[in-house]
């Protein structure tokens, strides 16, 4: 017992130094994928990582316009973009929109994959860790927006993990006696990847 209190002592230092950053790629205020997100970022804090989690609608982004951007890059895409580069790992619910991502998260990472100088940049990606999510309540979980965000995130030079986590008839997932099996499920799902 003192051997392993020991142990979790020393890995302290090592924990707090890794950092991640949720958000999902959902406006709206009653969002499955808000939900799933706010479910992985409680679970990420009980593994002991400093994590964050953000609503996109905090960062409201026009539209990638690259006459926009000659203006200079806008607050919100810097700040953003700033926290994705400060993140060691960075987990992603998306919603599937006509089987592909949504509108609002292509944007945001269009945006964050420019620089101030209106250059492209992998820096918010590259050598991050990604883990993918996607909640909906049809049968397949958003299945098809998570091929299209992994294809997406390993160009920009993300580590994306293996397997992605679904939720599937999410209406159902999130209710009262759905949550208790969706958190379980999440705990065992990312405990591999996030347990020291
Ligand atoms: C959808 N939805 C949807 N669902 C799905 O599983 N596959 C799909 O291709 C689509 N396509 C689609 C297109 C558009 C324009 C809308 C508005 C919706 C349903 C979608 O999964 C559902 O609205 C989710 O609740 C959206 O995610 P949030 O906002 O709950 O996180």
């Amino acid at each position: 017992m003192k051997k392993f209190l020991i142990l979790c002592l020393m890995a302290l230092p090592l924990m707090a130094e890794m950092k991640v950053l949720v958000f999902a790629g959902s406006l709206r205020t009653d969002s499955y994928n808000k939900k799933l997100a706010k479910e992985a970022t409680e679970t990420i804090r009980k593994f002991g990582y400093d994590v964050t989690y953000i609503d996109l609608k905090d960062y409201p982004l026009p539209f990638y316009d690259a006459d926009v951007e000659s203006q200079g890059m806008p607050k919100m895409a810097k700040k953003l973009q700033d926290l994705m580069i400060k993140s060691d790992w960075i987990v992603i619910a998306s919603p599937e929109y006509n089987g592909s991502i949504s509108g609002v998260l292509k944007n945001a990472i269009d945006w964050t994959s420019r620089s101030s100088d209106g250059s492209f940049t992998t820096a918010a990606f590259e050598g991050k860790h990604f883990m993918l999510m996607s909640a909906s309540p049809g049968q397949r979980g958003g299945a098809h927006a998570l091929v299209h965000l992994r294809e997406i995130i390993e160009q920009l030079g993300g580590e994306v993990s293996e397997k992605p986590f679904s939720v599937p008839v999410a209406h159902a997932a999130f209710t009262k006696e759905g949550i208790v099996s969706l958190k379980k499920e999440l705990q065992s799902e990312m405990e591999p990847l996030f347990k020291h």
